[in-house]
């Protein structure tokens, strides 16, 4: 595996692909990788001839200035797994060679970004959709992998690839999950144990509300209510939201819309750490 620490290097590789007719992946990864990201480097592994991973704290996406400082950084060890997965060059850039200016271009996704992770935290999907733009032309990709663990995000760069016409095709992958049904995150590492004891929580709340939906007996309202209040006993736990939206509009919904899927999503503090998950339901 090689690694490519500035943008000429990823651009003169991509480059040389390209003429050889090589099928390029990209899997966009800030690091601190986990069994997550290792699935979407084999993924892309089996079906591209060349799998370009990133790893870029990007500083642009981070409303809160505390996350970005405490976000995990651990190049070395992230290397030491890539290869095996099948990971051809690692793209690990500066953020001077990534910004050699700050970017003044603001992206406007309408009510894609009005909810959830857009609403709280502001500017957030700006600074994804700023990167992954940037990534996608200098890595000129054919397949790009991310994670449905960020359903909304997967919603965002949908819209960015059919709106800047990047000729390119996503894959959205199914969220990996720990033992105990805590999805995997590279800010788990950040709980202590009394927290990561907590955290399935969130999962289990999502799998009560799947279950509620999949019964056909509830309303919107009161799976909502159902699912919140599982969660108001978890100790430490401080729910940021917990919404049903449709899964292809991300609009709550206020109700059952026949034929629909449904998207049950959560965000909660838990002992400094933020963290998201979600499940995608089909209504009977
Ligand atoms: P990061 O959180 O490192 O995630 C990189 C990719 O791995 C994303 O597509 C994410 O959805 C996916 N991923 C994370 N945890 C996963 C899990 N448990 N199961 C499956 N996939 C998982 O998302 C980002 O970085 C950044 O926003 C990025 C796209 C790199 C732009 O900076």
């Amino acid at each position: 595996m090689e690694i490519l620490n500035t943008v000429a290097a990823l651009q003169a590789h991509t480059e040389t692909w390209r003429r050889e007719g090589k099928r390029i992946g990209l899997v966009p990864t800030m690091g601190a990788l986990h069994e997550g990201h290792l699935q979407l480097v084999r993924a892309a592994a089996q079906e591209c001839d060349v799998v370009i991973a990133s790893i870029f704290v990007n500083p642009t996406q981070f409303n809160n200035p505390e996350d970005f400082r405490l976000y995990p950084r651990l190049p070395e060890a992230d290397a030491a797994l890539l290869a095996p997965a099948g990971c051809t060059a690692l793209f690990l850039p500066t953020a001077a060679d990534m910004y050699p200016q700050p970017s003044v271009l603001r992206f406007d996704f309408g009510p894609l970004e009005h909810v959830m992770e857009g609403a709280h935290r502001p500017g957030h999907f700006n600074g994804v959709a700023t990167v992954v733009s940037k990534l996608f032309h200098l890595g000129r990709p054919h397949r790009v992998y991310f994670g449905q663990k960020d359903f909304q995000q997967v919603a965002i760069v949908r819209q960015l690839i059919a709106d800047l016409s990047f000729d390119l095709e996503l894959v959205a992958f199914p969220t990996v999950r720990e033992a105990d049904g805590l999805a995997m995150s590279s800010r788990n590492r950040r709980l202590d144990a009394a927290a990561r004891a907590v955290a399935p929580r969130l999962y289990q709340a999502l799998q009560l509300a799947q279950k509620l939906v999949l019964s056909g007996q509830a309303s919107v309202d009161e799976v909502r209510t159902a699912a919140c209040a599982s969660l108001s006993s978890a100790p430490g736990l401080e729910l940021e939201y917990l919404e049903l939206v449709d899964a292809q509009t991300l609009q709550p919904l206020q109700q059952w819309q026949l034929g629909r899927s449904v998207a049950v999503c959560v965000a909660a503090h838990l002992g400094g750490v933020r963290l998201i998950d979600n499940v995608v339901v089909t209504q009977p």
